[in-house]
């Protein structure tokens, strides 16, 4: 069977063959055909609109690969850190290589006084930690004249440094500052997750339980990359036209901010919380079957067809969490939900399995992160993949600012009526 596709135009009789590479074909197929038409395909459904080496997703086969590595590998053997290497670099840090890693990403994690004194003060008291936190990436980027030269190689990785390094702090300022508390620095004796634990709560060196900032780390770990999602497409999107990387990660995580996208185990907390015990979950299913009622939420995934990756990941985390915390009384509901929908033919014949959101919240919530961190959590691990994908898109020979063209239909040229005269 040859491997190209040839398109035909009916209305010329003119026909172009391409090639099919891993079940890609050039768009400029149709440029050939005719430099006027264009391809209407509305969020990108059937879209690949750049090359990736940094994450594979086989969803129909529920397998997820940092550069090539198996998540369920990185999850059990390696920290955030390292993976955080790994996705910028394309390998594993070797143990020289970790120890500079890990000495310089410690050493950055501090943030200037006017962000944590003037800027957040700025806010109305009760400012959603998210709001804060997406204004707060694009506002760091204006204390350092340098984050604009993005020409230089020496430049790009310093910006990427500094992102990596302080967005825990970032995060933390945000939501102490939400509850009303002062702000914590850093402390660069701790580990990358018992800082920010440290940060959030000031619990204090020899408090941090070694297994919640395990936990921490596998859920930074599983969050860090999820290749060309919504917040990774702006972060190319808004990258692509040469801005700093503060200014195109505050894009990434303004579109993480969005219900559809980082919400949903905030949502699903709600929903465990509507139905309120075990028995309700029959119903409550029977509900979601009939349309009638809201989706089964954490549940379904655009790319996967098959149980998420990750979901057994953080399933197994959670339970590692509440010996320490104690189970979250919501985890029997969870369990239940799951259980009477991965034996209902609706859910089955749809394809519809738990996601990664489906236990984190749970995780979240135990571990005492109020439901409005939800989507910070998220959005602090991504930023390492955001600044993949920027350092690629930044590489790539073949890309240019991004531009998509639109299919008018509103009215044509009007007979001139001068508008004055109307
Ligand atoms: N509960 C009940 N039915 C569902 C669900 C669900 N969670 N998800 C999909 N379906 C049904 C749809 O009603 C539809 O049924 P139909 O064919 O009878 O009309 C069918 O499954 C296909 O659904 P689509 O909406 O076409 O699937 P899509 O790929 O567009 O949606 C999405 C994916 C948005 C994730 C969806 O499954 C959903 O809303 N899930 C709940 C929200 C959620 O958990 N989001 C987190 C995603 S993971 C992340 O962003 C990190």
């Amino acid at each position: 069977m040859p491997d190209t596709i040839t398109i035909t135009d009916d209305r010329t009789g003119k026909k172009v063959t391409v090639p099919i590479i891993d079940g890609v074909f050039p768009a400029t197929a149709v440029r050939e055909l005719d430099p006027s038409l264009y391809v209407y395909d509305p969020a990108f459904m059937q879209t690949a609109a750049c090359k990736s080496a940094i994450t594979y997703l086989d969803g129909e086969a529920g397998i997820l690969r940092y550069r090539g590595y198996p998540i369920e590998q990185l999850a059990a053997k390696s920290t955030y850190l390292e993976v955080a290497y790994l996705l910028l670099n394309g390998q594993l840090p070797t143990p020289d290589q970790l120890a500079i890693w890990k000495s310089e990403v410690t050493r950055h994690t501090f943030i200037h006084e006017n962000m944590r004194k003037r800027f957040v003060d700025g806010f109305h008291y009760d400012a959603h930690p998210m709001g804060m936190f997406v204004s707060a990436v694009a506002a760091l980027g204006t204390f350092y004249n340098d984050a604009k030269e993005i020409e230089d190689a020496a430049s790009r990785d310093k910006q990427i440094l500094r992102l990596v390094a302080k967005m825990p702090t970032l995060a933390s300022m945000c939501y102490r500052f939400s509850v009303g508390l002062p702000f914590v620095y850093p402390d660069n004796d701790l580990s990358f997750p018992a800082n920010f634990l440290n940060m959030m709560w000031k619990i204090g060196e020899y408090d941090i339980d070694p297994r919640l900032e395990r936990a921490m780390d596998v859920l930074f770990i599983l969050h860090a990359d999820h290749e060309q999602n919504c917040g990774t497409t702006a972060m190319r999107v808004v990258g692509s036209s040469h801005v700093d990387p503060y200014s195109s990660c505050a894009a990434a995580a303004a579109a993480l901010y969005g219900p559809l996208h980082g919400g949903a185990n905030e949502a699903v907390i709600r929903m465990l919380t509507e139905i309120g015990s075990i028995e309700h979950v029959p119903a409550f299913i029977e509900e979601v079957k009939s349309g009638k009622g809201s989706r089964l939420m954490g549940f379904g995934h655009r790319v996967y067809k098959h149980y998420d990756p990750r979901a057994t990941i953080v399933k197994q985390t959670a339970y590692d969490v509440f010996e320490v915390t104690g189970k979250n009384p919501l985890l029997d509901i969870a369990l239940k939900l799951e259980e009477v929908a991965l034996s209902d033919d609706y859910f089955i014949s749809r394809k519809l399995y738990p996601n990664v959101d489906f236990y984190s919240g749970l995780i979240y919530q135990a571990m005492g992160f109020p439901v409005a961190m939800f989507t910070v959590l998220f959005a602090l691990p991504r930023t390492v993949g955001w600044l993949a994908h920027w350092q690629e898109l930044l590489a790539d020979p073949d890309q240019k600012i991004s531009r998509p063209r639109q299919w008018y239909v509103g009215p044509q040229a009007r007979d001139y009526v001068p508008i004055d005269a109307r």
